[in-house]
């Protein structure tokens, strides 16, 4: 571990996806890995910082000296992330599953014949764990991140984005089948923030993690209370 320089500043990082249940043995899900989100935990960790990892269901061991909470469904991370102590940072890289099944049988469906299909799953939407910890509030972080997967239009839906979140940061990445970045090593971001537009060249998520970091350092040097 380096210099220190995140030292007692408390930071949560969602990471994975959300497994949403439909029956015992089957759920809805989504292709991410976790990669960037456990490097940006890792990263921030090297530089000090006390890292909360809030993650759904990855092949991922946590890094060194993160805590890790493992869930599952959306509203369990929502859940774990609203239970811990105030936070100055928090980044979202999660991919919650944006919707969930009503209701979740309790015992797994069967099909009757070969041909049989099951009732039309009836879905609703998950909470907005971004957009909640965006919400204004006393214990409101400070900073918070939020990622943006788009496939086309990329900085202008994220500009948007940031808005409508309310967050004050958003990473975004392309996932076009041509950016081969879902599930992938590389990441080709921008990073939108209140003073515009960087992009960034492509390089690996830890790169893209480490560089997250300074970039949080230098936010935190840039405000008066550091
Ligand atoms: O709305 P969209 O899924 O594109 O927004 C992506 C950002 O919002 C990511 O930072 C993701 O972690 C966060 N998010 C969330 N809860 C949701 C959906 C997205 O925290 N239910």
């Amino acid at each position: 571990h380096g210099e220190a320089v995140l030292a007692g500043k408390k930071i949560v990082v969602t990471a994975g996806p959300t497994h949403e249940p439909i029956d015992p043995v089957r759920y809805l899900a989504n292709r991410s890995s976790g990669r960037q989100g456990y490097a940006i935990a890792d990263a921030l960790a090297d530089l000090g910082a006390d890292v909360t990892l809030v993650s759904g269901p990855t092949a991922l061991r946590a890094p060194a000296g993160v805590t890790l909470i493992s869930c599952e469904t959306a509203r369990e991370m929502e859940a774990a992330v609203m239970r811990l102590p105030p936070q100055d940072v928090a980044v979202c890289t999660a991919a919650v599953a944006d919707w969930r099944p009503v209701s979740e049988a309790d015992q797994k469906m069967k099909k009757k014949d070969r041909d049989d299909v099951p009732a039309p799953l009836s879905l609703v939407a998950n909470p907005d764990i971004l957009a909640e910890i965006s919400a204004p509030s006393v214990h409101r972080p400070r900073l918070v991140v939020g990622f943006a997967a788009e496939t086309e239009n990329v900085e202008a839906y994220a500009v948007a984005k940031r808005t409508r979140k309310g967050c004050d940061w958003i990473v975004a990445n392309d996932v076009s089948l041509a950016a081969n970045v879902m599930g992938g090593v590389e990441n080709q971001i921008l990073l939108i923030t209140p003073q515009g537009v960087e992009y960034w060249p492509r390089m690996t998520k830890e790169e893209v993690a480490r560089r997250l970091a300074i970039s949080i350092m230098d936010w935190f040097c840039s405000t008066s209370d550091f």
